[in-house]
């Protein structure tokens, strides 16, 4: 893009102070600037009028979920369906590790935290050594891809290698970054983070798709003939991923998506919860859900909505064409962000001065025709860490993992 034909595009959008100081540039910083602009689509500003509005939803009916009593029943089944299709080379795993970790605090992509206590323990390893027990199980290396940003890559990327993958074959593991995304202050102004940068940061864990369209990953998964892709947040340490179970039941109840859900704790535990909306899948955020479906019960009087996601999804691929990103709702975050104001003095708030855009996973559920939520044992699968101490922290998942026979 030219100097003029990024002139015009800022100029429609109302953001001119963008190339404030791009004549004091040095070319290759002039280049990329031109190149962000070029690649960023500015309509996502129009959205902050949205901003902390409740989204516009449909009607809300409970969705049956495969509880244990029925996975326990037909284990066998199950087990033996998913073991054939992973070794049928059908299954893929996908790590989602663009995000920034921001409540962790920690300056390094979250999988490089060490949540040892006596010998260094990393989440990526817990993770891949989770992916691992399959492998092993199974005789056969499922492709992984770990899904990156710009921000996290190379430090990603390296410590892997450094790592030596912590024993996964370098071969079946793919990168690919994420998508960016801008952000601007509370009137839709663009920050930028030095005078050649716009300040930009990763879109959400919903563009995962697209991002893999962009580079050609989609059509070399179908030529690889992979059929499932189970999808998994970098920060759940005891989850199971592409376990025969769930690959198998998921498999045979031909749905377009598997969910693995737990029971909820509290009726208003901070937890998307499961649901037909419309009479379609959905998953209602915490904070949207009312007191009614907080309450609401089913025919054997059990709460209606008591199952909630925990990021870790199988997607049937051949249907991913069917999601839209235009239709999956843009999510505008109000965040603290760290910029360089126009007299090219660097600004660190401390207080929320603007907002992000972040398109989420979970809505493309909604999308889909069909979903099997899939119960599994929270105790087991579930040690999420978001923060450093309290709720969902590096303590509550050490102690969930050692009680789990994890050595630390
Ligand atoms: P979270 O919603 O917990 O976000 O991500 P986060 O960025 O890791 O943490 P905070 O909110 O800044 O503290 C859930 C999962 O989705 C991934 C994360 O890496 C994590 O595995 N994710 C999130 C992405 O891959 N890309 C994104 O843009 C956002």
């Amino acid at each position: 893009m030219t100097k003029d034909e990024a002139l015009k595009k800022l100029k429609d959008a109302g953001q001119e102070h963008v190339l404030k100081y791009f004549d004091e540039l040095d070319s290759s910083a002039k280049e990329r600037l031109l190149t962000q602009i070029e690649e960023t689509d500015l309509s996502v500003l129009s959205h902050i009028k949205d901003a902390g509005k409740p989204l516009q939803r449909g009607v809300f009916s409970p969705l049956p979920v495969m509880q244990r009593d029925e996975i326990m029943r037909r284990e066998k089944e199950f087990h033996d369906a998913g073991v054939k299709a992973i070794k049928e080379g059908k299954t893929a795993a996908l790590l989602l590790a663009g995000g920034m970790g921001t409540r962790l605090g920690s300056d390094n992509p979250k999988g490089m935290y060490d949540i040892g206590i006596n010998k260094p323990v990393y989440i990526f390893q817990r993770i891949i050594e989770n992916l691992l027990d399959v492998v092993h199980e199974t005789d056969t290396w499922i492709r992984l891809y770990i899904m990156t940003s710009e921000v996290n890559h190379d430090a990603t990327v390296n410590f892997l290698k450094e790592k030596n993958f912590f024993g996964y074959r370098e071969d079946r593991v793919t990168f690919f970054k994420q998508s960016m995304a801008p952000a601007c202050d509370h009137n839709g102004k663009l920050y930028m983070e030095e005078k050649g940068k716009l300040f930009r940061s990763p879109n959400g864990n919903g563009g995962w798709y697209s991002s893999m369209e962009r580079v050609g990953l989609d059509k070399e998964m179908v030529k690889e003939g992979i059929e499932w892709i189970d999808l998994f947040a970098v920060d759940n340490i005891l989850q199971r991923i592409c376990d025969p179970c769930f690959v198998g039941a998921t498999v045979l109840s031909n749905s377009s998506v598997g969910a693995k859900v737990v029971k909820k704790a509290a009726r208003d535990e901070k937890i998307g919860v499961m649901c037909l909306e419309d009479g379609k899948p959905s998953i209602v955020e915490y904070y949207d859900l009312s007191e009614e479906m907080m309450d609401a019960k089913d025919e054997n009087n059990e709460p209606a909505y008591n199952f909630g996601v925990i990021l870790n999804y199988l997607f049937h691929v051949p249907e991913l064409n069917k999601v839209s990103e235009d239709k999956m709702p843009l999510h505008v975050v109000e965040k603290k962000i760290n910029y360089m104001d126009e007299e090219g003095n660097f600004v660190k708030p401390d207080k929320p001065n603007g907002y992000k855009f972040e398109q989420l996973v979970l809505d493309m559920i909604h999308q889909l025709d069909t979903c099997l939520p899939y119960e599994v044992i929270r105790e087991h699968e579930f040690a999420p860490i978001k923060n450093k101490t309290g709720i969902d922290s590096v303590e509550s998942a050490r102690e969930l993992a050692l009680k789990d026979g994890i050595e630390l």
